[in-house]
């Protein structure tokens, strides 16, 4: 059968990568916490992506922003007033619904029932309205449309109000004069504010790139699908600074750059592609999501988007601080425009680990069984190899501890030598160990030991001396 959701959730609990937040008290709606494995999994997503920009690109370099910014930076890049979801309620289950996706589930029906037009025109409908703001349009279309509550089954719906995505806080004791700031719900305005900055200090030529990784927050209301939708989550985002009217062609090629990247950490072709963006946000003249086949079916993990000169040109209204950058081979002045990458750390995790879970029969008659494991590129994976000695005496664990010290300084690797050998194999493979490496009494002898590969199960005899170059793997991007 084929990877539900609910295994992959399991699975994640139980092997220490993804746990509910503050799980003793059953948990905050759309809030994860990282594991033992699963921070090791993703510090690891993190890093292949933080060398794909910074180290693999002459021309692209990093900051670390902070989380809170000065509230008009949220005025000027249009969160403040744009930044909502259209928001129903039910009066009788007191249920609240966005009314966009009420709207997108009618349509769907339509199509699964084999009604494609009726399905389109309202995807239309919604489109006009939506880009109108016209909320009373909205509850109309929905109330026209028949659509009820699915838990009290009527249609006795409040206005369509618009909800703000960015949760708030105040700087400052109450008492003195608080002022509202907000989380970021993008890391992006921290790479624009600081544009001028880096490009001086580093001496940055466009076109060049500014790359960040950190924490963004949206008060999301429909909070479903495991890490996929959270309310805390972290993006690594990248803004990329062009010469006015050469962005598509910038565009297009960090589109390509970022498909090859989500194929080299092994997520495989066929469930990869590209989603183009007719109804576009606020910002962009052009915009593609690369969406993956998740088990709930094809979902955005990262969106490319050509953002013209829309942040630069309204921060620079609002600060009244030049946002120029003097262009020497045209010996011009300009508002760069900008490309931008922005992926979720947490939603390329769970595309690599959804990609990774892998169960297959293996055996014959009564001694068939289901082997499950983590397929895992190998420079991803949390434990690059576990060293276990055969037995546990006649100095197989010393031989065994000395290997783990000769490797330790360049993988994360592990000593063990709990329970039977097949036993530890079955427990490496849950985590994706890709090699397992076992010392026996020939290794005393010769100084050669085994490694076990994680998806073939083969065995090979190796000298203790080839080891590291056997085992290091790298992600070429
Ligand atoms: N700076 C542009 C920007 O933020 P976005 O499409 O809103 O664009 C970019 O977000 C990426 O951030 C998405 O492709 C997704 O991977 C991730 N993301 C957005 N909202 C998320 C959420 N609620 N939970 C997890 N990841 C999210």
């Amino acid at each position: 059968p084929a990877t539900s959701l609910q295994d992959i959730i399991a699975h994640a609990k139980e092997y220490g990568f993804v746990f509910p937040s503050s799980e003793i008290y059953d948990g905050l709606q759309a809030v994860y916490d990282y594991g033992q494995n699963g921070v090791e999994l993703k510090n690891n997503l993190k890093t292949v992506w933080w060398k794909a920009m910074t180290q693999v690109n002459d021309n692209v370099v990093g900051i670390d922003a902070a989380i809170f910014m000065h509230p008009l930076t949220w005025k000027a890049s249009g969160h403040v007033d744009s930044f909502n979801d259209p928001m129903i309620d039910n009066k009788d289950s007191k249920k609240r619904y966005r009314a966009d996706q009420l709207l997108e589930g009618k349509a769907e029906q339509y199509e699964k029932a084999g009604d494609e037009a009726r399905g389109q025109a309202l995807r239309d409908e919604l489109g006009r309205l939506q880009g109108a703001e016209d909320m009373e349009g909205l509850r109309n279309l929905i109330i026209s449309e028949g659509i009820v509550c699915p838990i009290s089954g009527t249609a006795n719906w409040t206005e369509v109000r618009q909800f703000n995505l960015m949760f708030s806080t105040q700087v400052g004791s109450v008492a003195e004069d608080a002022s509202l700031i907000y989380l970021r719900p993008e890391t992006a305005q921290g790479i624009f504010v600081n544009f001028l900055n880096v490009q001086k200090t580093g001496r940055m030529k466009i076109p060049f790139g500014i790359a960040q990784i950190g924490k963004a927050f949206r008060n999301e209301i429909v909070a479903r699908q495991f890490t996929f939708r959270m309310r805390e989550f972290e993006q690594m985002e990248m803004q990329y600074f062009v010469r006015p009217g050469t962005e598509m062609e910038w565009y297009e090629r960090w589109r390509d750059t970022r498909l090859n990247f989500h194929k080299a950490v092994g997520l495989p072709a066929e469930k990869l592609k590209f989603h183009i963006h007719e109804k576009l946000a606020h910002y962009a003249n052009a915009a593609v999501d690369i969406e993956y086949e998740f088990p709930f079916g094809f979902r955005e993990i990262e969106g490319i988007h050509s953002r013209t000169d829309f942040d630069l040109k309204s921060h620079q209204e609002l600060s009244r601080k030049k946002m120029q950058y003097f262009d020497p081979e045209i010996n011009q002045n300009y508002i760069p425009y900008v490309v931008e990458t922005s992926v979720g750390a947490d939603r390329l995790f769970l595309a690599v680990f959804c990609n990774a879970y892998t169960e297959e029969v293996v055996g014959e008659g009564d001694a068939q069984k289901t082997r499950t494991y983590l397929k895992l590129h190998p420079a991803l994976a949390p434990v690059k190899a576990a060293v276990f000695p055969l037995v546990r005496k006649d100095g197989l664990p010393e031989k065994a501890q000395q290997i783990v010290k000769q490797l330790r300084s360049e993988f994360r690797v592990i000593y063990e030598e709990r329970d039977a050998i097949g036993k530890r194999y079955t427990r490496q493979d849950l985590i994706g160990t890709p090699f397992c490496i076992a010392v026996d009494y020939q290794t005393l002898e010769d100084d050669t030991v085994t490694i076990r590969y994680r998806d073939t199960t083969e065995q090979v005899r190796v000298p203790i001396s080839e080891l590291k170059q056997r085992i290091g793997y790298d992600v070429s991007t």
